[in-house]
């Protein structure tokens, strides 16, 4: 029985390729490259010491997802295979939709007549909108998210919301990461963002090994106690390791559509960022305060113990890791 891994290729996939390598378990990825390059394929490899099997195809395309299915003996469907980048999303609204809504209609559809019926999928703490209150729970309101990127993720938890109340023998679970960072350990694989990075980490990396020149900080003018935003960081690899729980609580305990927020429940804010990254590279990092930038809300972390109850999981990197892993990573590549 083998974990399919649509995304598998892209840096969450990738990383949970690992862990669940590691922990035994037989995995098949599928991965178009659009957003990875096909030389981490080699470093799951190389990290583990064991094989799997890969597909170049498409995931939106049911006819190879057929085939992948005929060859496999699949168990259960981890879906990585999302486009993710906020501000190209709201140039590219029709290739966000496209691909991400129709990917995971494809999947599920094909996942029933293989009578394949665990899915887990990678949703974002932005399906909270502006967040009710701090620390976000997981029976938050949903809804206002401000960017298509954000509403493909909203509109694809109905659809497994609807899935299964269509049909209960579904074992459904729903991850939402908070701000995943850092990377593997062995500075193998990591975070590359085409062209210039959105994301807050990617870019301080960036500007500490001099690639980029400075850092804008969007506002100082919030209501936290620096006045920049504050978030739930993650490490990658902690991340990864909440899919094993996931995995194990569906194949396990299975019936049911469950939630979870993936985060470690510390929110630190832009320049905590920037010092801390500043204290474990020992390099300087300019920035400069600019305007807010539309669409941030001001603060979001999460309540993580709805997971460490039900799924056992909970995060145990640091902050320093996430700093020394992200820095191993670039200074390696
Ligand atoms: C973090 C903080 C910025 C860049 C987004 C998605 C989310 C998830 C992760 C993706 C904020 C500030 C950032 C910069 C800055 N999705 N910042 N200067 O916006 O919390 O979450 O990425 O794959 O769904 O919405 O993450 O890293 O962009 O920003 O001051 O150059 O850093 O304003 O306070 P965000 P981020």
């Amino acid at each position: 029985m083998a974990i399919l891994l649509p995304g598998g290729a892209g840096y969450i996939g990738s990383h949970t390729a690992i862990e669940l390598l590691e922990a035994g378990k037989e995995v098949v990825i599928i991965d178009n490259f659009s957003n990875s390059n096909p030389k981490v394929l080699d470093c799951i490899k190389k990290i583990t010491n064991k094989d799997f099997k890969f597909y170049e195809m498409d995931y939106r395309n049911k006819e190879d997802l057929k085939k992948v299915f005929e060859e496999n003996q699949i168990d259960a469907v981890i879906n990585f295979a999302g486009f993710k980048a906020v501000g190209e999303s709201v140039e590219k609204p029709i290739e966000y939709y496209e691909n991400n809504i129709i990917g995971a209609l494809a999947l599920l559809d094909v996942m029933r007549k293989y009578n394949c019926k665990k899915f887990i999928f990678s949703s974002s703490a932005t399906v909270y909108g502006e967040p009710e209150k701090i620390p976000v729970t997981e029976d938050c309101r949903v809804g206002g998210t401000t960017n298509p990127y954000g509403n493909t993720k909203l509109f694809i938890e109905q659809i497994l919301k609807d899935v299964y109340t269509s049909d209960s023998t579904f074992d459904i679970c729903i991850l939402r990461y908070f701000n995943p960072v850092g990377a593997h350990e062995s500075g193998l694989i990591g975070e590359e963002p085409q062209g210039i990075p959105n994301n807050l980490i990617p870019y301080i990396v960036r500007v500490a090994n001099g690639e980029l020149k400075e850092l804008s900080v969007f506002g100082d003018d919030y209501d936290t106690p620096d006045g920049t935003g504050i978030r739930d960081y993650i490490h990658v690899v902690d991340l990864a390791k909440g899919h094993i729980k996931a995995l194990d609580k569906i194949e396990k305990e299975g019936k049911g559509l469950f939630i979870y927020n993936l985060g470690t429940g510390t929110g630190y804010s832009v320049l905590d960022m920037v010092k801390a990254f500043e204290k474990t590279t020992g390099k300087k990092i300019p920035y400069k305060i600019v305007g807010r930038r539309d669409g941030d809300v001001a603060v979001s972390y999460t309540d993580p113990s709805k997971a460490k109850k039900e799924l056992d999981w909970e995060a145990t990197k640091t902050l320093e890791d996430m700093c020394k892993d992200s820095w191993n990573y670039i200074i390696n590549r």
